[in-house]
């Protein structure tokens, strides 16, 4: 590989002198081929203690928690969200590596979800399922089966859109629970799906559910700041906003790190999608209000708003997701707002490629100190696997750039 990585994130960061954090040094010296290697061994190391003559492929790692090293598995059901993630990891380490044998599990742990683009939809989550696990393994073989399950899946994600209410009911379980059709940030995520469905031989009216969740959302499901709530509650009749409240987050007045990240993660892939600017300032209003929040070392709490900052645990997947948005987003906005972006990119890897959250010897995944679902007391301060997907993605992105590329080119 190429080191040119270092000079290229130094130049960048010269250029940022007038920002001054803690994590600079880190962030002067981070070493994005080292990160990619040390990513590729840990992904060998799972592949090693997961991959037997025996191994059943439909059960995928999940977390690693407390004392634990290795992966805990749990079945590709359809209500099981993370079950792309790890097939995910396999596609981008083998479009970095080229390593056949890592190109050979991810076809095997992407086709055991296959059975889920054609049945009755469980929720919004086929979209992180099948976009993480198909979307990239058609986007890097151009395997026409890829085509055909992803074209399904977007089909019976179209299923949950409510015309009245102008987004997807994200959880149909849970109707009666919250009072209403109710619509979760992470939702904006699977948007994605609708879209590239819409190119390619899908119906356009995909691609205008999209759009129509995108702006629904934007219109009803953030404060005057900038921050969202995690639920959004509606009508189901007359598509009216009723409240909005939260889920996973501290309480219903407060900003839950992840949903944040999503929303920046989610009106950046939009305005990509549709070149609407509306978006495209939306994107940048989202993400200014998380980033002006964030820690010195760029990794946020799991809540903003936990009182018991600086106590509450960290939650790694977050800022994972939003390193992997902001090297994209800094390729839409202006030249001064572009190195503020990268550079915060940047910052946020580095971060996660120190020890204080690098998983290292003790354990195979990448990162330690993410956070599931707090209220529920489930997956804290645990490894994730989403967090290693959006982190790696950020690696792919990253490396692009690095080499004269957009950062979604191809390899
Ligand atoms: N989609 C669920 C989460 O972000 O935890």
């Amino acid at each position: 590989m190429k080191n040119t990585a270092i000079f290229f994130c130094s130049l960048v960061l010269a250029s940022c002198a007038s920002t001054s954090t803690s994590t600079r040094a880190e962030a002067d010296d981070f070493d994005i081929d080292e990160a990619i290697e040390y990513c590729n061994s840990q992904v060998h190391r799972s592949i090693r203690n997961l991959c037997t003559d025996s191994t059943d492929y439909s059960m995928i790692p999940r977390n690693i928690q407390g004392t634990d090293t290795m992966w805990a598995c749990r079945k590709a059901t359809p209500d099981e969200w993370c079950s792309g993630f790890w097939p995910g990891v396999l596609w981008y380490d083998y479009e970095l590596t080229g390593d056949t044998l890592v190109r050979e599990q991810a076809r095997r742990y992407t086709g055991a979800l296959e059975y889920l683009a054609d049945r009755p939809i469980f929720d919004h989550d086929l979209g992180f399922l099948m976009l993480c696990s198909y979307g990239n393994g058609y986007r890097i073989t151009a395997d026409q089966r890829y085509k055909e399950v992803l074209l399904a899946s977007a089909d019976s994600l179209a299923t949950l859109f409510n015309p009245a209410v102008g987004t997807m009911l994200s959880w149909p379980r849970n109707v009666e629970m919250f009072g209403g059709h109710n619509t979760i940030m992470d939702n904006m995520i699977n948007l994605e799906v609708l879209f590239w469905a819409s190119k390619n031989g899908g119906d356009h009216s995909l691609y205008d559910m999209a759009v129509k969740h995108a702006e629904t959302t934007m219109n009803n499901h953030f404060r005057p700041d900038g921050t969202c709530f995690h639920v959004a509650v509606y009508d189901p009749a007359d598509g009216h906003f009723i409240k909005g409240v939260t889920h996973q987050g501290y309480s219903d007045s407060s900003t839950w790190a992840r949903g944040q990240a999503w929303a920046v993660y989610g009106y950046t892939m939009v305005y990509r999608e549709t070149h609407d600017k509306r978006f495209l300032d939306f994107a940048c209003k989202v993400t200014d209000a998380y980033l002006k929040r964030l820690p010195d070392d760029m990794v946020p709490y799991w809540d903003f708003d936990d009182p018991a900052i600086p106590e509450a645990p960290r939650d790694a997947s977050a800022a994972g997701v939003v390193a992997s948005a902001l090297l994209e987003l800094q390729e839409y906005v202006d030249e001064d707002k572009s190195e503020e972006y990268r550079h915060a990119a940047i910052e946020m890897l580095a971060s996660l490629n120190s020890d204080a959250y690098r998983s290292g010897e003790k354990r195979c995944s990448f990162l330690d100190h993410s956070t599931g679902h707090h209220p529920a007391g489930s997956e804290i301060d645990a490894s994730i696997i989403y967090a290693d997907y959006y982190y790696l993605e950020a690696l792919v992105r990253l490396k692009k750039l690095d080499e004269g590329h957009g950062a979604l080119a191809s390899l």
